[in-house]
């Protein structure tokens, strides 16, 4: 099969490479001129664990190509994955003028009738616009489908190359047997297929984003109410997790989600709610306990230091999650953001994120060495669960810091063995160590 894949981005990359790796034909296109060089000169633009691999796979199968021409890479496509960016406006709507130049391209250079992908998170009834753009566009038949993507960052390789489950939404049954094809290999290894209509297939996207995004929202309230009882949100979700209509995935406490997905789609998904005349205040009281998370930790910072001017603090963690270098939306800039207006002078530290993708704080001082970064410090923050911070050598930090305080933003250390080094130790919905705010 021939596939264009439109996009450069996150999506578009591992979705690329992917079906590569299925053993189709695929032309890569996008106009940023830069990146399309960077790609062809075997640099990739972000970090992934195994995608330098599955790049260089690609590379040598001959069957990748790059390109920024759509007069090259268009004619003689089957198929069209559009994965272009969506960013939220103020409004919380996405803008969709990228997804909808991606169609006029395709509508314009297209040679044969084709199966038109969309593949970025989009709202529903976008396949219906999409369909009306290329029928306006071209005298060729196109079928629309929704395939969205259910990847997570740092492990979107394996996410995207044995998935639980592949959506796709069309209204068309040859499209249907087309994106079969496409997927074959995956299904026969086990990957459940759901064949839905477009407007299900957007929907679900949305549904499954907003659903996790709940389930940490809830426990990040219920954290707050095991914290004032002395309770431990970590057992109490042990105790739910080991029913399997709950699951424990999604019940960390901490200091809430961010990443470039969870805060884009519940603005747009709430959005699009009150267009179609629902309001989805489940939704807005999501984002409001998200907040609060960050402000609570803030607050637990405030309570132990007093005074916040000259006072050092030190965020562990600045990317949104662990396993990647995105920082993109991470509650640890926004807890950085606070410190510094009430006055603190904070040093961001982090195994993977880049200075300058600080989003707003390019001017945090930032460095990848722990113990370096707690030399002189007033108090430590765990703002992302990097597996090395967990392993920290306590009685080594307890010496080189100015005062022994941890606020543990992602519950990453034993309460006991930090309250055993001397450490004064706010960990998030469980009980405090050493001090009563
Ligand atoms: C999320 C979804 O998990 C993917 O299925 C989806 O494809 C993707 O969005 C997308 O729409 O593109 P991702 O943004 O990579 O993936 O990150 P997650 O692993 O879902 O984590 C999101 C945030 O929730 C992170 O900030 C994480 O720290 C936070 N989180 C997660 C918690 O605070 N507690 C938890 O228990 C779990």
């Amino acid at each position: 099969m021939r596939i264009v894949v439109i996009g450069v981005g996150y999506v578009g990359l591992v979705t690329a490479l992917t079906l590569c790796r299925l053993g189709h034909d695929v032309v890569r296109l996008d106009d940023d001129v830069a990146k399309i060089a960077d790609l062809r000169h075997g640099r990739l633009p972000f970090f992934e664990e195994g995608l330098d691999h599955l790049f260089e796979e690609g590379c040598t199968s001959g069957r990748l190509r790059f390109s920024e021409d759509p007069s090259d890479a268009i004619p003689g496509a089957d198929v069209a994955f559009i994965c272009v960016g969506t960013p939220g406006r103020p409004t919380g709507e996405p803008n969709l003028v990228a997804v909808e130049n991606a169609a006029n391209l395709v509508g314009k250079w297209a040679t044969r009738d084709m199966v038109v992908v969309e593949k970025s998170t989009v709202p529903v009834q976008t396949a219906e616009r999409i369909q009306m753009v290329l029928g306006r566009r071209s005298a060729h038949r196109f079928a629309v489908a929704s395939n969205p993507e259910f990847l997570r960052e740092g492990c979107a390789v394996e996410d995207s190359l044995f998935p639980n489950r592949i959506l796709v939404g069309t209204n068309s049954s040859q499209a249907h047997e087309i994106m079969r094809r496409i997927y074959r290999p995956m299904i026969e290894s086990g990957a459940r297929y759901f064949a839905t209509d477009a407007a299900t297939a957007e929907l679900a996207k949305h549904a499954c984003n907003a659903f996790l995004a709940l389930k940490v929202s809830f426990v990040n309230a219920l954290g707050r109410v095991c914290e004032a009882a002395g309770g431990d949100v970590v057992a109490v979700a042990d105790i739910m997790g080991a029913d399997p209509r709950i699951g424990r995935e999604f019940l960390d406490a901490g200091v809430g989600f961010g990443g470039s997905c969870f805060p884009k789609d519940l603005a747009a998904f709430r959005a699009e709610s009150l267009r179609l005349g629902y309001r989805f205040g489940l939704l807005d009281e999501v984002v409001r306990i998200n907040d609060e998370a960050v402000g609570w930790v803030v607050e637990k910072v405030r309570g132990a230091l007093w005074n916040l001017e000259e006072k050092r603090v030190v965020l562990l963690g600045l990317t949104f999650k662990p396993g990647t270098d995105d920082t993109r939306e991470s509650p640890a800039l926004r807890v950085a953001r606070s410190l510094v207006e009430a006055g603190a002078r904070v040093t961001g530290c982090d195994p993977k994120a880049s200075a300058g993708a600080l989003e707003g704080m390019e001017d945090l001082a930032v460095t990848r060495d722990p113990y370096a970064a707690a030399a002189g410090a007033h108090c430590l923050v765990i703002c992302t669960a990097w597996p090395e911070y967990a392993a920290l050598d306590l009685a080594r930090l307890r010496e080189l810091m100015a005062l022994p305080i941890v606020v543990d933003g992602r519950n990453v250390f034993d309460p006991a063995s930090v309250a055993e080094a001397g450490f004064t130790y706010l960990p998030t919905g469980r009980p405090a160590h050493g001090l009563a705010l």
